[in-house]
Formats: structure tokens, sequence, C-alpha cells
């Protein structure tokens, strides 16, 4: 495996490239999920290129950017473990150069879920992931559905700016007790963490009444809200839209995206759940 710390060292490496190359964007602090995922792709392409970037603007300016985990050893062990061929970890001045004013957006689907507490999160996530699409040229790039909304940006964005690859959205992945593997885990106190099930306890609660044959939004919000509210610190959204366009609906009768945001302590952690029948 290659550690390619320039954008020069990446297109080098690419232009050597005579097979397909999978890519799997990353800011670090790999676990579990993100391994499924290099896994993955090094099952569907020759190579696999993970790149490591703690992406400075799709932080709000209240966010955790200086005490994001940066863990860049052990992710190296464990993209090698997983099959990567090529780990790219530019740095901010490369990705972003000063007086940098270039910006791709998606309307619509932004607004919504974490779009609302997190005005221009997308926004930077849109323009990082295709700053490294150009760079990496991969012909599939896979995601986690624990990012249910940035992995909808992101499949609309590149199918409507004709990008000549493949997203491609992979299971969440899940602790035992079934808490979705995230970066921000790490974050947790002991106590915090077993409060932190919570968020799947409430999800698990509505795909236990929506299987009972409740199709009402409001009441399948209810039922998720009482297992929530009590044992979170805050309860950013709890939202049933359409799986599709993250429309609002009144009823479940086509495949729904169950989404949920909570602070737990100062961390924020966000689950989702895809309801259909
Ligand atoms: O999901 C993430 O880790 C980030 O949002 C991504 C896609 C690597 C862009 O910085």
């Amino acid at each position: 495996m290659e550690t390619l710390a320039t954008i020069a060292q990446l297109r080098t490496w690419r232009n050597a490239r005579l097979g397909s190359v999978g890519f799997v964007p990353t800011m670090g602090a790999l676990h579990e999920g993100h391994a499924s995922l290099v896994r993955r792709s090094a099952t569907e392409n020759v190579d696999t290129v993970v790149s490591i970037f703690v992406n400075p603007t799709q932080f709000g300016p209240t966010e955790d950017l200086d005490k994001y985990p940066r863990t860049l050893q052990a992710d190296l062990d464990l993209c090698r473990a997983a099959g990567a061929s090529a780990v790219f970890t530019p740095d901010k001045l490369m990705m972003y150069p000063p007086g940098f004013a270039t910006w791709v957006t998606v309307d619509r689907l932004t607004n919504k879920l974490c779009g609302k507490s997190r005005p221009d999160h997308f926004r930077g996530v849109t323009t990082v992931v295709t700053k490294l699409f150009n760079l990496v040229q991969p012909a599939r790039a896979y995601f986690g559905q624990k990012d249910a909304q940035q992995a909808l940006v992101l499949t609309r964005m590149a199918q409507e700016l004709d990008m000549p690859l493949q997203v491609i959205t992979c299971p969440i992945v899940r602790e035992h007790d079934g808490l979705a593997m995230s970066s921000r885990n790490r974050y947790l106190s002991d106590a915090d963490r077993q409060r932190a099930v919570a968020l799947t306890q409430a999800l698990q609660a509505i795909q236990a009444a929506f299987h009972g044959g409740q199709r009402d939004v409001v009441s399948l919000r209810q039922t998720g809200l009482a297992v929530l509210a009590p044992r979170v610190d805050r309860v950013d959204y709890l939202e049933i839209l359409s799986a599709h366009d993250l429309a609002e609906i009144g009823r479940v009768e086509s495949r729904a995206l169950c989404a949920v945001a909570a602070f737990v302590g100062t961390t924020r952690l966000i689950d989702n759940v895809i309801l259909e029948g």
C-alpha cells in the first residue's frame, strides 16, 4: 500500500493505473464501518484509494474541527488490512489554496435534516468530494448509509453533473448493542456511551410500530421520541421523509427514511433506518 501525501504523487500513481479504481473518501479516525467500504471496493475494483482529509469547509464555526480525532497510523493499518492500494493524505493548503473561491452546491436536498442545523455543511462536502473525484477519477465511490443524507446528496450530485462514476451506498455497521459506528463515538464517556444507544432504540421502536401496521408519520415520530427524548440531552431532529427525495410525507406508503440526530453530552450523533413494506 502506498501513502500519497501530495496531489502530484496522487496524479503520478493514478496515471500508472490500468484497471478500475474504487474510492473511499474519509476524514480518518477509521473504524469497522470504513473498513467495510474499503473491503467492498477492493472486491469490486482493481485498485482502491482511501483519502484521509479532515475537511474544514464542512464544519461550522462552533463545531468540532480542532478536536476531530486524528489517528493516522491506526488508519493506515486499517486501510492496509482491508485491502487498500493507496491512501491519499493531502493537507488543507493543497486542497484549499489561499483565495479558494469555487463551490459545488446541491439545492433542496441539503435544506432538510442535518442541513437545517449545519447550514454550510453540505456545500463543504460536495465541494471537497468533487475535488477528490477529479483527482482520483474513480469508477466507483463508496459511502456509508449512516450518513444517509450525504449519500443521497452525493448520488444526486454525481448524476446531475454527469460525473463518470457510480456512487455506491453501503449498509450501516453497528456495535454489538446496535449503536451505529461513528468516528465521533470515541468522544463519549462511558455513561454517555450507554445513553447513546437510545438513538438506535428509538429507530427500532419506530420500525416495530411500522411493522405492526402503523403508517401515520405523526404517530411513528411520537413513538420514537418517547424512547429518545428522556435519554439524550437534546434532540436535533427525528424525521420520516421520502427516501427518494426527502420530501415531507404524512403516511409511509412507499420507501421512507427515518432519520435521527441528537446530542449526548456535547457529541452530536446521527442514525437512520429505511421503512418499507
Ligand atoms: O463522510 C465523511 O467522512 C465526509 O463527509 C467525506 C465524505 C469524507 C467528505 O469530507
